[in-house]
């Protein structure tokens, strides 16, 4: 079958790619810009390893049809970091330990960014429901929850407010 022509945005660059009309976002991500940060995990929904953020809301790529994505505005891990400084959250993940092998977090970053993007002042349950779809098999969570914790204190203090200062 013909490819398709495609055009989105990732990590705020405009990107034209063709591609087979089957591919997934992942791949398309992963094969075509060598943005290779989402990972490759189950391929069926069930991992979360391949999360990246579309139009503001976490999903996971391996679960996207790349033609899907066209006119998409697409951030994955790579877009955190702004040049050599990491972002909040990336900072808050090393200094908790709150990775050990790392598989699962380019997506366990993507959930949580996609959270603190609309709640700045999460409360504990509200981190745990948001990296559900997250299989860490390294960690045990806590680590992940007080590195949100913290990455989103420091956003608010960058801010300049908060719900409950
Ligand atoms: S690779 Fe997409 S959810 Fe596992
Ligand atoms: S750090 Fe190894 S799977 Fe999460």
């Amino acid at each position: 079958m013909a490819n398709i022509e495609i055009e989105l945005e990732v990590n705020g660059r405009q990107e034209q790619v063709s591609v087979e009309p089957g591919k997934t976002l992942l791949h398309l991500l992963r094969e075509n810009l060598g943005l290779t940060g989402a990972k490759d995990g189950c391929r069926s929904g069930d991992c979360g390893a391949c999360v990246v953020i579309v139009d503001g809301r976490s999903v996971n790529s391996c679960m996207v049809l790349a033609p899907q994505a066209e006119g998409s505005s697409v951030m994955t891990v790579e877009g955190l970091a702004q040049g050599d400084e990491l972002h909040p959250l990336q900072r808050a993940f090393a200094e908790n330990w709150a990775f050990q092998c790392g598989f699962c977090t380019p997506g366990m970053l993507a959930s949580c960014y996609a959270l603190l993007e609309f709640n700045d002042n999460p409360t504990r349950d509200e981190i745990r429901a948001a990296i559900a779809g997250n299989f860490c098999r390294c960690t045990g969570y806590q680590a992940v929850v007080k590195a949100v914790e913290q990455a989103a204190t420091e956003l608010r203090v960058l801010k300049g407010g908060s719900r409950n200062a």
